[in-house]
């Protein structure tokens, strides 16, 4: 744990008190609406020195500390991406501080588009696995042996069963599937959607498994849900954009929302 995170921990536990925080959300494009129910202390990510400034649009920055269905939380309304300035670690002082604070699990939630006929725009997906399509690696640099990280059941059994347990509650279809990660900002070609299917995955996006691959470095068991905003490149007509993907992630966000307030109401 970095000196740096443990100040600013200690800034946030200031403002927003110094109860230990249990799970941390990270919010993907177009799913920040969660952070503004949160009863809590909103941090603008501008006050935390060496926070992301979470540049891409559909992404709300601030860090907001508080409760949600009886759980102390910590939510991050924006993320930085690898594809920002081709930094794979851009979110190791976020998470750093999360685990700082007290945090166990965190849960991710990312837009992304769909490689299954069966999963479509406005559904959600829960990651199974991924697949690191980039072959980009936040842990590159790090010179302790904790850098040997085991990722085979990076994506945590038990938060996945809950989350699957919590959207049964809702009546939310939630399928598992396998998410490869690319590097973005450019989409990916047709061809590159049948190679990574060829391959196994069944969704694709540009974030997240480098904050998977950090979070288990952290000891934080780990969990993420995609909401689907479109069918990947060559799989449909509609055309692919990220004004798209803003305007139809709300379309799962409502779902995602009621989904994750029923994982926090039975979180043990
Ligand atoms: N590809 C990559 N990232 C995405 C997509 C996609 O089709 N949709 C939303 N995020």
């Amino acid at each position: 744990m970095s000196r740096n995170a443990e100040d600013l921990a200690a800034l946030v536990r200031g403002r927003a008190g110094a109860a230990p925080v249990r799970v941390g959300l990270i919010l993907g494009s177009g799913l920040g609406h969660l952070a503004e129910t949160v009863a809590g202390t909103a941090i603008p990510y501008g006050d935390l020195p060496g926070f992301p400034h979470a540049g891409v649009s559909g992404h709300n920055p601030n860090l907001v500390v508080g409760d949600l269905e009886g759980v102390r939380v910590a939510v991050f309304g924006g993320r930085a991406h690898y594809y920002e300035k081709g930094d794979p670690a851009a979110m190791r002082l976020p998470l750093e501080v999360l685990k700082a604070l007290g945090a166990e699990a965190l849960i991710l939630t990312n837009a992304a588009g769909s490689l299954r006929p069966d999963i479509g725009p406005g559904d959600l997906m829960l990651l199974s696995d991924h697949i690191n399509f980039s072959g980009l690696n936040p842990l590159i640099g790090e010179a302790t042996d904790a850098r040997f990280v085991p990722m085979t059941a990076a994506h945590d059994p038990g938060l996945r069963a809950a989350l699957r347990a919590a959207a049964e509650a809702c009546g939310v279809p939630l399928p598992e599937g396998v998410y490869a990660w690319y590097s973005g900002p450019s989409f990916e070609t047709p061809a590159e959607i049948r190679a990574i299917r060829t391959l196994g995955a069944d969704a694709v996006g540009m974030s997240t498994v480098p904050e998977v691959i950090l979070a288990r470095f952290l000891g934080l068991r780990v969990a993420a849900v995609s909401t689907v905003t479109n069918m990947a490149a060559g799989l449909s007509d509609e055309k692919i954009s990220h004004e798209h993907t803003k305007a139809m992630a709300p379309l799962g966000a409502a779902k995602l929302e009621r989904v994750l307030r029923a994982f926090l109401g039975n979180f043990r």
